[in-house]
C-alpha cells in the first residue's frame, strides 16, 4: 500500500473537521488526491473538473471517509461557467477555509475561447483569478489560497500578448506562459490581501514532475503514453508525492503565516526573476481584470489612476 499524501505532508495529525475546501481540477490527478486526504483528515470538499461522473466518485469516496462532498461542474474555457461555480459555492457554503486553484492542462492545439483568449491562458490562469476574484468576500479569517504552478515556469517571461492569438502556438510554450502567470498571480495576491489587512494567504507549489496523474492525456499521439512510462523513470514523483507538496502548503501548522511564496519539495523555494518580477505582477493583475471585463479585484488604493489604467 502507498503511503498516503498526508503522511508524506506529515499533517496526518492536523484536524480538518471545520474546514470546508473547494479543490478544482480534483475528478482525477493531484486534485484528487488532495480531495481525498482533505476529507479523511476531516474537511468538508468540493470536488471539482468537467467530468461529473468522476467526480461523483471521488465525492463518494470522501463521504466513506465521513467527510462531507459535493460536486461542482465548471469548464475553465467558459468564463460564465466559473462564475456559476463560484455562485454556487457561495450559496451552498457560509465560508471557504481552503481554495485549491488546481486544475490546469497542457493543450497540442492552439484554440481562442471566452473572449478571444488562448486556451491554456484561460483555463489555467484567468478561470482561476476570477474565481478567486469572486470568492474574496467568501474567505474566512485565515482561509489559505493555494495555487498549483510549476517548474515549467523557467524559461517564461510574461507577454501579455501572446494569449490574445494563436498564431505560431506551442502548447509547451503555452503552458509555461500560464504557469509563469500562476505564481506572479499568487504572489499578487499575497502582497494586495497584506495590504488590504485580510488575514488570509496566498502561495503557489510546484507538485513535482508527476506521469502518474492524467496529465499525459493532454499531449499529442503516442506522447501521452511515453509520460505516462516516465513514472518508473528514479526523480519523478508519485501522485500522493504530488498531493503531499499542496498538502503542506495548504494544511501544515509550519506553513499558516507564509504567504506570497513559492514552494517545492515541501519549502519555500526561488522561483525564476520574470515570476519574481513585481511590475510584472501587478500589470498581470490588471491585464486579466481587462480581459474579464471585471473591475480590479483588491484594487490598490495607493496605485496612481493611471497606472491602473495601463495596459502595458
Ligand atoms: N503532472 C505533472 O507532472 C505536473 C507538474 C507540474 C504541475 N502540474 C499541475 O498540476 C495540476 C493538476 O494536474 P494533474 O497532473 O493532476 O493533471 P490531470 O490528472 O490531468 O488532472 C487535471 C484536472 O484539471 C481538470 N481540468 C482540466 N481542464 C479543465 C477545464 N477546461 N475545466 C475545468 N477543469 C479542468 C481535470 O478535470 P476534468 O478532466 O474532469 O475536466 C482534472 O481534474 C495542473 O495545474 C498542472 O498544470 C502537473
Amino acid at each position: 500500500m502507498t503511503t498516503p499524501p498526508e503522511s508524506l505532508a506529515d499533517v496526518s495529525h492536523v484536524d480538518c473537521t471545520d474546514k470546508i475546501a473547494l479543490v478544482t481540477g480534483s475528478t482525477r490527478g493531484i486534485g484528487r488526491a488532495v480531495a481525498q486526504a482533505l476529507g479523511r483528515l476531516g474537511a468538508d470538499v468540493i470536488v471539482h473538473g468537467r467530468d461529473r461522473d468522476a467526480g461523483e466518485e471521488i465525492a463518494q469516496s470522501i463521504r466513506s471517509d465521513d467527510a462531507e462532498a459535493i460536486v461542482r461542474t465548471a469548464d475553465f474555457a467558459d468564463p460564465a461557467e466559473v462564475r456559476d461555480l463560484a455562485h454556487s459555492v457561495r450559496s451552498q457554503t457560509d465560508g471557504l477555509d481552503l481554495l485549491l486553484n488546481n486544475a490546469g492542462g497542457l493543450f497540442s492545439e492552439g484554440r481562442l475561447v471566452g473572449d478571444g483568449i488562448e486556451r491554456t491562458f484561460h483555463v489555467n490562469h484567468l478561470a482561476p483569478y476570477l474565481l478567486t476574484a469572486e470568492l474574496l468576500g467568501h474567505l474566512r479569517e485565515g482561509a489559505r489560497v493555494v495555487t498549483t504552478a510549476s517548474d515549467a515556469h523557467r524559461g517564461a517571461q510574461l507577454d501579455l500578448e501572446r494569449p490574445l492569438t494563436t498564431d505560431g502556438y506551442s502548447g509547451m510554450g503555452a503552458y509555461s506562459h500560464s504557469k509563469l502567470a500562476n505564481i506572479l498571480f499568487a504572489s499578487e495576491l499575497a502582497r494586495r490581501l497584506e495590504a488590504a489587512g485580510q488575514s488570509v494567504v496566498s502561495n503557489s507549489v510546484h507538485p513535482g514532475f508527476v506521469p502518474g496523474s492524467q496529465f499525459g492525456r493532454f499531449l499529442p499521439g503516442p506522447l501521452t503514453g511515453l509520460f505516462r512510462m516516465l513514472g518508473v523513470v528514479p526523480g519523478t514523483s508519485s501522485v500522493a508525492d504530488g498531493a503531499a507538496e499542496l498538502l503542506h502548503v495548504a494544511v501544515s501548522p509550519s506553513t499558516a503565516d507564509v504567504s506570497g511564496r513559492y514552494f517545492s519539495g515541501q519549502a519555500p523555494t526561488t522561483p525564476t526573476a520574470a515570476a519574481r518580477d513585481r511590475d510584472a505582477a501587478a500589470r498581470l493583475w490588471r491585464r486579466s481584470a481587462e480581459m474579464l471585463g471585471i473591475e480590479e479585484p483588491l484594487a490598490d488604493p495607493e496605485a496612481p489612476a493611471e497606472q491602473q489604467r495601463s495596459t502595458s
